[in-house]
């Protein structure tokens, strides 16, 4: 079920002058609700102009505060960013599903090495992700590579310069911008000889043991490639895309038919008839029944469930391993049947 919770805004800071960071108070009783993993994101639902919109944004702070802080760039002139940019303030409250997402950094204790890449608004979860990495353990080095077009549009710019004069032995940040040569700054964007740089003259010999990119698909792949010349293998490589939650319009081709669709959800069964060219999410919201969702993009993970009867292919897929589609486990967002009928159990994941 989609479990959203009314929390209260205590604070909008202007990041840029199209980014806000928006802080929300965790109330005493929620705090277990909103315990969360560095590099997890929030759901925010939000009606506007009688449209219900979901949008998932990633956590920015610590998960040590009792408070959840995210980053949200103005993408948008009549959507959520809009709204968050030009009319939310202190005191408001937004309705927000707890955290979730699996582009996490686990504290350990354990001394790691990290190198990650972020651009633009890709930079939110890598926040969280820096601030653990360089508490948890003393020893632990960050290296963070942050394309931007200019220092002007860079989001937490202060909160970054402050984090590495805290731990200046520890944490490197090469700022890279796209349109201005400036001061201690490297011009261009993230791509293959960014990579080849850091990991063959700015940082050779430094073992590093894992690494994270965040950012547009295309930088992307381009560093995991380039990582991949370098001997370092999948299991090390996290990544997770970060693009504006555009609803895919890469619909399935059309495909007559109909299908018997089973819908396990909360306990509950349900049984519907969905056309074989829809996708199974959309059937589902169709009927009214509270499957969990954000993105709608195949960018989250919140509308997994597993297949348990029948077969359904997926538009697009960058989140779930070979191995998890194996299992049954697909993005219901993305999904559409191809068997006459289809049982997804939205509980068993
Ligand atoms: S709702 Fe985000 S991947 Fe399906």
């Amino acid at each position: 079920m989609s479990n959203f919770h009314t929390l209260s805004v205590s604070e909008v800071k202007q990041l840029t002058p199209n980014a806000v960071a928006i802080t929300l108070s965790i109330p005493k009783e929620l705090i277990q609700t909103f315990a969360f993993i560095p590099g997890q994101y929030i759901t925010i639902k939000k009606e506007i102009k009688g449209t219900e919109l979901r949008r998932a944004y990633s956590i920015s702070s610590s998960p040590k505060k009792d408070s959840i802080t995210i980053g949200v760039k103005k993408v948008d002139r009549v959507g959520f960013s809009d709204f968050a940019n030009t009319k939310l303030s202190k005191g408001d409250t937004l309705e927000v599903m707890p955290p979730e997402g699996r582009f996490v950094f686990k504290p350990s204790g354990i001394t790691k090495n990290i190198l990650a890449f972020a651009a633009g608004s890709g930079i939110t979860p890598i926040m969280s992700i820096a601030r653990s990495v360089l508490e948890d353990n003393p020893q632990s080095k960050l290296v963070l590579v942050y394309g931007n077009k200019s220092y002007k549009e860079t989001m937490f710019y202060t909160e970054l310069v402050k984090l590495q004069l805290e731990y200046s032995n520890r944490f490197f940040i090469y700022f890279m911008l796209s349109t201005a040569q400036e001061e201690d700054s490297l011009f261009g964007r993230i791509e293959s000889s960014t990579v080849n740089y850091i990991l063959n003259n700015k940082h050779k010999g430094l073992v590093f043991d894992d690494y994270y990119i965040c950012g547009p698909e295309n930088m992307i792949y381009n560093v995991k490639d380039t990582l991949a010349t370098h001997d370092v293998t999948e299991d090390k490589i996290h990544f997770e895309l970060f693009t504006t939650n555009e609803i895919s319009d890469d619909l399935p081709e059309k495909q007559d038919g109909q299908t018997a669709l089973t819908v396990i959800l909360d306990d509950e069964e349900f049984s519907l008839s969905m056309d074989k060219g829809s996708l199974v999410l959309d059937a589902v919201l169709k009927e009214n029944i509270d499957a969990p969702y954000s993105c709608q993009g195949g960018v989250c993970s919140t509308c997994i469930a597993r297949v348990t009867e029948g077969k359904a292919e997926m538009v697009k897929n960058q989140i779930l391993t070979d191995s998890e589609i194996e299992e049954g486990f697909i993005l219901t967002c993305q999904s559409h049947p191809t068997t006459p009928t289809l049982k997804v159990d939205y509980d068993d994941v």
